[in-house]
């Protein structure tokens, strides 16, 4: 499928093709409860985005402004260079969307789902058997084919929702929470299979609650809260966002630990528990300076941990949500930092 020329939005000439999505101020009430409250975004063609957010964030309803599905308040978006508003087939021709609820029919077969959608694609009788066979058995539905979906289990009616959507081989999927319910098995498949569409030049803007999901899949994660876009990076980008990286060193003695502690100068004590805190980005360098100095001073310290702060922590941080204790966190009235 060849790219439309696209003269106005390949701005500052970055991307030497058009981005899959790009998108400014989007906005969306229902009665009086804004739920986008003036979303920015852009997406380069053949990436990975992963949008995350808490529950009733706006994520389904943003997939469903830009899939055309239902319409903005405000703001504009262009989806593989077609305005969301001016040109909503164009939009629709470029996607495929696999919503956060089934789109499948349990009443005819995998087969006939897959049939459908082709159909639904004007492909002729033959190649649309072909395709469908074809997806069927990438995503090892084959056997299952000629049975009604509703006899599927909860991880092949997804992977048979997915299959439906390739079936017109768009440049740009939706997938709204892909692999909620999955097994972690069927949820490694996928990523496997969303690792081949990229790599084919497929744009994926997939939503999750999985962190670790967007960890492995995303080149960018953008976070909403609020009805705004809170972050939007690399998963390193967004890492560094949060402070709180360290190495937190244990001793025996009390005279091991009140040597380090002069010798390391910059470090948050704890006395009770004889442990020093050292922010670090936990490199390898970083690392090797501190055992050094250590070592120079002829101390050993009992145990070493090293603490980065992980998508986790990112999501609890910009998210307002509630962070879980961590049992390394240590006892703060107890503590002086110098
Ligand atoms: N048709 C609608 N009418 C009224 N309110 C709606 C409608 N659709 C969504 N909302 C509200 O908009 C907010 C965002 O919903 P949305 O489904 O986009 O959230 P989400 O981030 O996808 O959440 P989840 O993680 O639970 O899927 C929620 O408060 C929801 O109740
Ligand atoms: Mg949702």
């Amino acid at each position: 499928m060849s790219l439309p020329v696209m003269p106005t939005s390949n701005r500052g000439g970055v991307h030497p093709r058009p981005p899959a999505v790009s998108a400014i101020g989007l906005r969306k009430a229902y009665g009086g409860h804004t739920v986008l409250d003036g979303v920015d975004l852009h997406i380069p063609a053949g990436s990975v985005f992963a949008l995350l957010g808490p529950n009733g964030a706006g994520k389904t309803t943003l997939v469903k402004i830009l899939s055309t599905l239902i319409t903005a308040d405000g703001g504009q978006a262009q989806v593989a260079g077609h305005d969301i508003t001016a040109s909503p087939d164009g939009v629709r021709a470029a996607i495929g969307v696999t919503g956060q609820f089934s789109a499948v029919d349990g009443l005819i077969t995998g087969e006939e789902n897959m049939l459908l959608m082709a159909d639904l694609h004007h492909l002729p009788g033959r190649e649309g058997r072909r395709i469908a066979a074809e997806l069927l058995e990438r995503f090892g539905l084959t056997d299952a084919a000629r049975r009604p979906a509703q006899s599927y289990s909860g991880g092949m009616k997804r992977r048979l929702d997915i299959a439906m959507t390739l079936v017109g081989a768009p440049r740009i999927i939706f997938l709204d929470e892909p692999t909620t319910g999955l097994d972690p098995r069927s949820r490694h498949a996928l990523w496997q299979i969303i690792r081949e569409l990229v790599a084919s030049g497929t744009t994926v803007f997939l939503t999750t609650q999985y962190l670790e999901e967007a960890d492995q899949l995303a080149d960018r994660i953008a976070v909403l809260n609020d009805g705004r876009i809170a972050a939007e990076g690399t998963v390193e980008e967004l890492k560094q966002l949060v402070p709180g990286g360290h190495v937190r060193l244990r001793f025996l003695g009390p005279a091991a630990y009140r040597s380090a502690a002069a010798v390391l100068g910059d470090t948050v004590r704890d006395e009770d528990a004889l442990t020093l805190r050292i922010p670090s980005d936990g490199g390898q360098r970083e690392l090797h300076a501190l055992l050094d100095r250590l070592d120079s001073a002829g101390i050993e310290a009992d145990e070493l941990t090293v603490h980065t702060p992980d998508l986790d922590d990112v999501f609890f941080a910009l998210t307002g949500s509630t962070m879980p204790d961590r049992t390394d966190r240590p006892d703060q009235p107890k503590e002086t930092a110098r």
